[in-house]
C-alpha cells in the first residue's frame, strides 16, 4: 500500500533559493509512496507539483478578511491538500469550532484536508483525541468525511525529539480508527531511524516537520517507508 509522506516545512527555509533547492531535491523522493510537500504559502504558486499542500486556510472563500488565504484560492493554484488544526495553530488560539469551519470550507473548495489532533504533555490522549474528533468533525456529511486524512501528533512529541513509542501511538491509532475509519498518519519528531516503526504499527503515512528540511534525511524516510 502506498504511504503518504508529508514534508511540513512550517515557516522554513529562510530564502527562496534554499526553498527551490530543497523542493527540487525532495519532489522525487519516492516513486512508490506519495510525497506531499507543504511549503509556506508564498511558494504555492511557484512550485509546480501534483501533491502540494497548504499549511492552513481560512473558512471563507472570499471577502473582507485581510491576510487570510481562502481554500478556493488554494484550489485555483493547483494545491491538493491542506493541513488544518496543526498544534502550532491551535496554540495561537485556533479553536475546534474554527477548525470545524475550516474543514467544511476546504472540503467545499475540493481540497483534501489533513486534520491534526493530539494531546499535550500529561493529558489523556484518548480523551483529548475523542473530544477533538467530535468537535472538529461536527456536522460534516458522510461523503465528505471520507476525504479527510487524520494526523495523530502528540503535541509533546512535535519538534522536541521526545518520541512517542510506536506501540503507544499504535494504540491511539486504533482508537481513532474506531471513531473514523479513514487514513491515519503519525507525526512528532519523526526521523529516518524510527519512521518505519510507525508504519509497522499500522499508520498510513507520516507528517514530517524538522526532518523534512534535510533533503537527504527526508528522502531516506520517503524511500524506505
Ligand atoms: P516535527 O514536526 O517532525 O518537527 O516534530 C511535525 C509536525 O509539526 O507536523
Amino acid at each position: 500500500m502506498k504511504k503518504i509522506i508529508i514534508a511540513n516545512w512550517k515557516s522554513n527555509p529562510k530564502t527562496s533559493a534554499q526553498a527551490k533547492k530543497l523542493f527540487n531535491a525532495v519532489k522525487s523522493a519516492s516513486r512508490r509512496n506519495k510525497v506531499v510537500i507543504c511549503p509556506p504559502f508564498s511558494y504555492l504558486s511557484v512550485f509546480k507539483y501534483k501533491f502540494l499542500c497548504a499549511q492552513d486556510c481560512h473558512w471563507k472563500q472570499s471577502g473582507a478578511y485581510t491576510g487570510e488565504v481562502s481554500p478556493k484560492r488554494l484550489k485555483d493554484l493547483g494545491v491538493k491538500y491542506v493541513i488544518i488544526g496543526h498544534s502550532e495553530r491551535r496554540v495561537l488560539g485556533e479553536t475546534d469550532e474554527i477548525i470545524n469551519k475550516k474543514l467544511k470550507a476546504a472540503l467545499k473548495a475540493g481540497l483534501k484536508p489533513i486534520l491534526c489532533i493530539g494531546e499535550k504533555k500529561s493529558q489523556d490522549a484518548k480523551k483529548i483525541v475523542n473530544n477533538q474528533l467530535k468537535k472538529d468533525l461536527k456536522g460534516i456529511i458522510k461523503k465528505d468525511l471520507k476525504k479527510i486524512i487524520v494526523a495523530y501528533e502528540p503535541v509533546w512529541a512535535i519538534g522536541t525529539g521526545n518520541f512517542c513509542s510506536a506501540v503507544k501511538a499504535g494504540k491511539i491509532r486504533k482508537f481513532i480508527k474506531e471513531k473514523i475509519n479513514n487514513k491515519v498518519l503519525y507525526g512528532g519528531s519523526v526521523n529516518s531511524k524510527i519512521a518505519k516503526d510507525y508504519l509497522k504499527a499500522g499508520f498510513d503515512g507520516l507528517l514530517v516537520g524538522g526532518a523534512s528540511l534535510n533533503a537527504k534525511e527526508f528522502r531516506k524516510i520517503a524511500k524506505n517507508a
